[in-house]
């Protein structure tokens, strides 16, 4: 099954996650552990964290750090402005699609400081069984920016689930990753990936998939052993008069789809 996925991507289509190099993060130093909250210990420093599965009673701060952090430099979201400037902005229709069956499934994860802030966080879910329609939640979007976002992941989805490959699947869909920009580059991301994968392979998760928007969440599911099987260029995804509707900031080029067999 898994062989055969993979076949599908064409070899010039997969992405070599590997051959750009950043400096980001060379100077900072990576936190040695982390601690799960029920084995926490009394030898933190201030820069530790454990991983906490996100209950509805954390919806509001959840969404207050999304606010901060991944509404505006997530690449899409940074590049078309989604939010306005402002401590207080935001898009109400992202916070739906956060809300929307990520924030009560036992499935998302946030990674929580000694002083008890949030400092990363995971949204994960079911993937829905594909449909050619387009979502209700597409055709009621009124925010015409996020509406383009939501039109890519459909378009996206379409090219993923093309033959129905995983039609019978359990697939884990990792839909929000992000970080606290003071604690990038320290293994959050990856640690909160790392968990989520046991627990969905202890709930009979077959797969589990990432739509990656950016190059460095992309990087990190190859460095933890997903394959690419779809990619689409910014520079390809036009609109009707022929220009790209989305133009991130270098090093993000390309809307990457990684699966991971669990
Ligand atoms: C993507 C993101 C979640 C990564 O979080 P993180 O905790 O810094 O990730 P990790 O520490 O596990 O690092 C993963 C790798 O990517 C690199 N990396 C992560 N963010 C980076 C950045 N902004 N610039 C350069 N490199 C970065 C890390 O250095 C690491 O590579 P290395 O192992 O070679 O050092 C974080 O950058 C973020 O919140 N970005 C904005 C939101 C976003 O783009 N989300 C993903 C949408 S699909």
């Amino acid at each position: 099954m898994e062989t055969a996925l993979l076949a599908d991507l064409n070899a010039s289509e997969r992405y070599d996650a590997g051959k750009s190099q950043t400096n980001f993060a060379k100077d900072v130093p990576k936190i040695a552990k982390y601690t799960l909250a029920d084995s926490a210990n009394d030898e933190r420093t201030d820069m530790d964290y454990h991983m906490q599965v996100v209950t509805k009673d954390d919806k509001a701060r959840v969404l207050q750090f999304l606010r901060r952090f991944f509404f505006r430099d997530e690449p899409l979201n940074q590049c078309i402005e989604l939010i306005p400037e402002g401590e207080d902005s935001t898009c109400i229709e992202l916070e739906q699609y956060c809300s929307k069956s990520s924030l009560e499934n036992n499935l998302s994860l946030m990674a929580v400081s000694t002083s008890g802030a949030i400092v990363g966080v995971l949204l994960n879910g079911k993937v829905e069984p594909p449909s050619d329609e387009d979502s209700e939640f597409i055709t009621t979007c009124k925010n015409p920016k996020f509406r383009k976002i939501v039109r890519l992941l459909k378009y996206v989805d379409r090219n993923v689930n093309h033959n129905e490959k995983f039609q019978g699947l359990n697939v884990l869909e990792i839909r929000i990753i992000s970080v606290d920009s003071n604690w990038r580059g320290k293994g959050i991301a990856r640690a909160l990936i790392e968990k989520a994968l046991e627990i969905a392979k202890e709930k009979g998760f077959h797969f589990a998939r990432a739509d990656c928007s950016s190059y460095f969440s992309g990087k990190l599911c190859s460095r933890l052993g997903f394959e690419p099987i779809y990619k689409l260029k910014y520079a390809d995804y036009v609109d009707d008069d022929g220009n790209p509707v989305f133009s991130p900031a270098f090093p993000h080029k390309a809307m990457v789809s990684y699966i991971k067999k669990l």
